[in-house]
């Protein structure tokens, strides 16, 4: 195996207290990494970097543990500008729009919705993200949430099978009938492919009753839930998530202090994942992370990218806007675009750059981490390093 050394690291983001200055972030200066394969063996100051096989400058430029976006949709077709500029006009947004995307994945070939998702994959991987999570959802038959997964199966570890995004208009008398398919047939077809199951929770979507059947199907089935949960208004999404021990609630736009004190207690099993390019985009209210934080919970930060509610594949963004709007410092937003989206997907192994860790990691050209608020907009990200191996 070849080690390199990447050195001359102006700051270093590991997200391991242990090995920097004592921060959440574990953040060291004049810093070196050793990489060994596709996984990092050695952190800390360039002047004590053990020898490598080959040593790669960094030019005094910022590290940072490559992005992970626990939340995406990107099996899909056609996209919904005719929507957007409604919106932006003064309409708002509701889910029924699902059915535009839905109506154009089912009439995409397999090989169309495969180089979709391969573009938005590079899109993503341009801007920093090593890790993404992916969803079926614009199906909605067997067959075609089957092939959602099959195809996302082949680009990550990290799929999610979203039968229950809305009930499909073939359905739309018989929504019970609906749910029982998502809970039966369409559940065997899907389970195979995917590692995850989540639910729509919503007023217009699916109810509490329906979203337990669903979660709880997905379980027997062998799947980990994750709930879509309190992104258009009030309701039961959170508290089920955390009964159900979910690994995250995601959106979590609308809370009572019911719901926060839950996700506070619940730090340890289910994350809150905020994910503010869908309210940007639907120019919604918030979510108030500091609310959040102090209540201990623990939050992810992920772009939800989709062609109707949030079309951006930039964590970067999300990171600005989450410091700028939704009361984060700069160095928790970074922490949950990275480490909080690894607890999101219950992963140690990525999200930090510690000895053992995935060599995952994203150069900026920047001094340190928290120009990625401070400079929104504008392509920092100068490197991406995924596997230990050069992918930008
Ligand atoms: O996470 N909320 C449900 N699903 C997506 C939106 C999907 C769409 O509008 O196409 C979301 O925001
Ligand atoms: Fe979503």
């Amino acid at each position: 195996m070849t080690t390199t050394v990447i050195t001359h690291i102006g700051s270093l983001v590991t997200n391991d207290p242990a090995l920097g200055d004592g921060s959440p972030l574990g953040l060291v200066r004049d810093a070196a990494v050793v990489l060994d394969g596709e996984r990092v063996a050695w952190v800390g100051p360039a002047a004590d970097a053990p020898a490598a096989d080959t040593s790669y400058d960094a030019g005094g430029r910022a590290v940072v543990p490559g992005f992970v976006d626990s939340h995406s949709h990107l099996l899909f077709a056609g996209d919904r500008t005719a929507e957007f500029n409604a919106r932006m006009s003064g309409r708002s947004y509701s889910a029924g729009g699902i059915r535009t995307t839905v109506a154009a994945t089912r009439a995409a070939g397999d090989a169309e919705l495969e180089a979709n998702l391969v573009r938005h994959l590079a899109e993503a991987r341009r801007q920093g993200t090593t890790t993404f999570e992916t969803k079926s959802g614009y199906g909605l038959t067997t067959a075609d949430e089957a092939r959602a997964l099959r195809i996302a199966a082949a680009h990550t570890e990290e799929v999610t099978y979203l039968g229950a995004h809305i009930v499909p208009p073939d359905y739309a008398d018989d929504p019970a009938g609906y749910v029982d398919l998502v809970t039966g047939e369409m559940l065997a077809a899907c389970a195979p492919y995917a590692r995850w199951v989540d639910v729509f929770c919503e007023k217009g979507a699916f109810d509490g009753d329906q979203a337990r059947a669903v979660l709880t199907a997905g379980a027997a089935a062998g799947l980990v839930p994750r709930v879509h949960a309190n992104q258009l208004g009030h309701g039961p999404g959170v508290q089920l998530a955390v009964e159900l021990e979910a690994a995250s609630a995601d959106h979590c736009t609308h809370l009572t202090d019911a719901d926060v004190d839950a996700l506070g207690q619940a730090a340890g099993t289910t994350v809150a994942t905020l994910l503010p390019g869908a309210e940007f985009s639907t120019r919604a209210a918030w979510p108030d992370a500091r609310r959040l934080l102090d209540a201990g919970a623990t939050v992810a930060l992920s772009t939800d990218c989709n062609p109707g509610s949030s079309y951006t594949s930039s964590m970067p963004f999300c990171i600005a806007l989450a410091v700028r709007d939704m009361r984060m410092t700069p160095d928790e937003a970074l922490w949950s675009a990275t480490a909080g989206g690894a607890r999101a997907l219950r992963r140690s192994d990525i999200g930090v750059l510690a000895p053992g860790a995935r060599a995952d990691l994203a150069l900026l050209d920047a001094p340190s981490h928290v120009h990625l608020a401070y400079r929104p907009g504008v392509p920092l990200v100068a490197e991406v390093w995924q596997r230990g191996v050069r992918a930008v």
